[in-house]
């Protein structure tokens, strides 16, 4: 993590690009999710946890208006980590950022009552239900009561209109920034549709069966929906229905 050299800046540069194509709300996002921390959380200083944090759009959005935060950011890719890492630095945030690479179940045991958390663009590159609410649970396990949680994920019906809809309009950011009908065609089939799509309802009853609260959606921007939350007081006593 500490080593600069490895930056790969045109990877670094494509996903930039690619995040504000697939969703030109992309940074305006970022701020609404801001307003709505500082809204929720008590005081200026804040312990915040960011799962998926590679890319580092959250530390550099998040960080340096909120110079009391500090950030512990997970995320299984090393080459996203280098990215966040790089931005960090840039901004000479280092002394309060922590960048774990791995899952949520390499954070130390110490780190167990984050004052907010985020998990952005992530919960659809994970395949399986069961550890979709796992995520979740992990989630919710390590934040304080009443903390605020923002979930941003894919999602949408297969068999229904809704998604096929929302997909045309997918499809029409990226004709419109220039790719051909081929490219995007192959960009459907070979990439966004293979990852997991949950119903909103179902995404909702994950956060519910996580111990969430307060779950409200405020966001929706072609293929991607997010969700408002709050960590119930007490994640023990779940039943698990997915
Ligand atoms: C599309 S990027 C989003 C990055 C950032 N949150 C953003 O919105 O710009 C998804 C990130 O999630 C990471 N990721 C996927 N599954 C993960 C998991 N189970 N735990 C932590 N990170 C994960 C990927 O490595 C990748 O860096």
């Amino acid at each position: 993590m500490k080593d600069k050299s490895s930056y790969n800046t045109e990877m670094a540069q494509a996903y930039e690009t690619n995040a504000r194509i697939s969703i030109p709300t992309y940074d305006a996002l970022f701020g609404m999710v801001q307003s709505y921390f500082r809204a929720e959380i008590s005081g200026e200083a804040a312990s915040v946890l960011v799962v998926g944090a590679g890319g580092g759009q959250e530390l550099s959005t998040w960080g340096p208006a909120n110079p009391e935060w500090r950030f512990t950011g997970v995320d299984i890719s090393a080459e996203m980590l280098k990215i966040a890492q790089h931005k960090t630095n840039q901004l000479d945030m280092a002394n309060r950022v922590n960048l774990i690479h791995g899952t949520i179940t390499d954070l130390p045991e110490a780190d167990a009552a984050f004052d907010a958390a985020s998990c952005i663009l992530v919960l659809h590159f994970i395949d399986n239900v069961q550890e979709k609410l796992e995520l979740l649970r992990s989630i919710h396990e390590r934040m304080k009561p009443g903390a605020p949680f923002v979930l941003v994920s894919a999602y949408g019906d297969r068999e229904g209109t809704e998604l096929k809809d929302r997909l045309h309009v997918w499809r029409s950011f990226w004709l419109e920034a220039g790719r051909s009908t081929s490219i995007v065609n192959e960009m459907v089939n070979t990439g966004i549709m293979k990852i997991s799509f949950l119903p909103e309802k179902q995404i909702e009853g994950l956060l519910q069966d996580s111990g969430f609260t307060h779950i409200t959606k405020f966001f929706v921007t072609g293929l991607f929906g997010g969700w408002i939350c709050q960590a119930g007081s007490n994640g023990a006593d779940i039943e698990c229905e997915v």
